[in-house]
């Protein structure tokens, strides 16, 4: 059945939890929806970990289009968040819009996700108005490159509960909140009727979105305080990549049930032709 952006509004309506996975390629998403997860969102963490760059900003429209469009492919009937990247909607509310538009009829995808601050709040009515669902992401935004957590204090977290309730009356299907304090987002969550996804905000929000690199134990060094690796594949495939290479060092791999051979007899006659 197609996960749409009612059925996280039913299951949040019957207080059940659901599943967001970041992940940025057909094989990685198939993956994903194999194992049942809910919504596959398409991040701009991508350009840290397929593009290897340092942070969100460098990461491409084309690129982002380029593999949400892939993601698609592997998961028809999942819901697909688009992140809009900083090169995106670093140009006013007009070219936001467009790209938006792309993200939907050239990649698929069901719902838009912006990083916003309260100044975005007509560029996100100008993308809602042009009949593209908006997700607005608040609390840490990295597309800013400041990490620290939000909503520390009762004067941020207010502001933070204001701007999520500002987003909900500019139209906004869904919110994700990264990296905001988990009393700040329990209060939003029990708020807003639409769904919330926690990125680091505590169990309370009705889903939950890590990046496929945590889940798997990827990258190099520690996941955040707020995730964690549920297996160690970045281990495993060391050990069978290595186990690859030492095969065809040793001679061991391929043997002859890995190779194509002649038809009958052509052997010969290609030795005949050749001599
Ligand atoms: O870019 C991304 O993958 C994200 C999630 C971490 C929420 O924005």
């Amino acid at each position: 059945m197609k996960v749409t952006i009612e059925t996280l509004r039913q299951a949040k309506a019957n207080r059940q939890k659901f599943s967001v996975v970041s992940c940025y390629d057909y094989t990685s998403a198939k993956l994903v929806a194999a194992a049942g997860v809910d919504v596959l969102l398409v991040g701009d963490s991508a350009s840290q970990f397929m593009l290897g760059f340092d942070s969100t900003l460098p990461v491409t429209m084309d690129f982002m289009l380029a593999i949400t469009a892939a993601v698609r492919r592997a998961a028809p009937d999942l819901l697909l968040v688009a992140d809009m990247p900083y090169a995106g909607c670093r140009n006013g509310t007009a070219e936001t819009v467009i790209n938006a538009e792309r993200f939907a009829k050239q990649a698929g995808a069901d719902i838009v996700k912006i990083e916003t601050a309260e100044s975005d709040i007509e560029t996100i009515k100008a993308v809602i108005s042009s009949g593209i669902p908006v997700m607005p992401h608040l609390g840490i935004r990295p597309q800013t490159g400041k990490y620290k957590a939000e909503g520390a204090t009762a004067d941020v977290a207010a502001e933070i509960i204001k701007l999520a309730e500002q987003m909900y009356k500019a139209g906004a299907e869904m919110l994700l909140l990264e990296g905001t304090a988990r009393e700040a987002a329990k209060i939003i969550t029990e708020k807003l009727p639409i769904p919330v996804i926690s990125c680091g905000s505590g169990p309370d929000c009705n889903g939950q979105v890590l990046i496929l690199p945590d889940i798997l134990n990827l990258k190099d060094g520690p996941v955040p305080k707020f995730s964690k690796s549920f297996a160690d594949i970045g281990k495993a495939s060391i050990d069978a990549i290595a186990s690859y290479d030492r095969q065809i060092k040793q001679g061991t791999f391929p043997d002859d049930s890995h190779s194509y051979h002649m038809k009958s007899g052509e052997y010969e006659k290609l030795k005949r032709l050749i001599s």
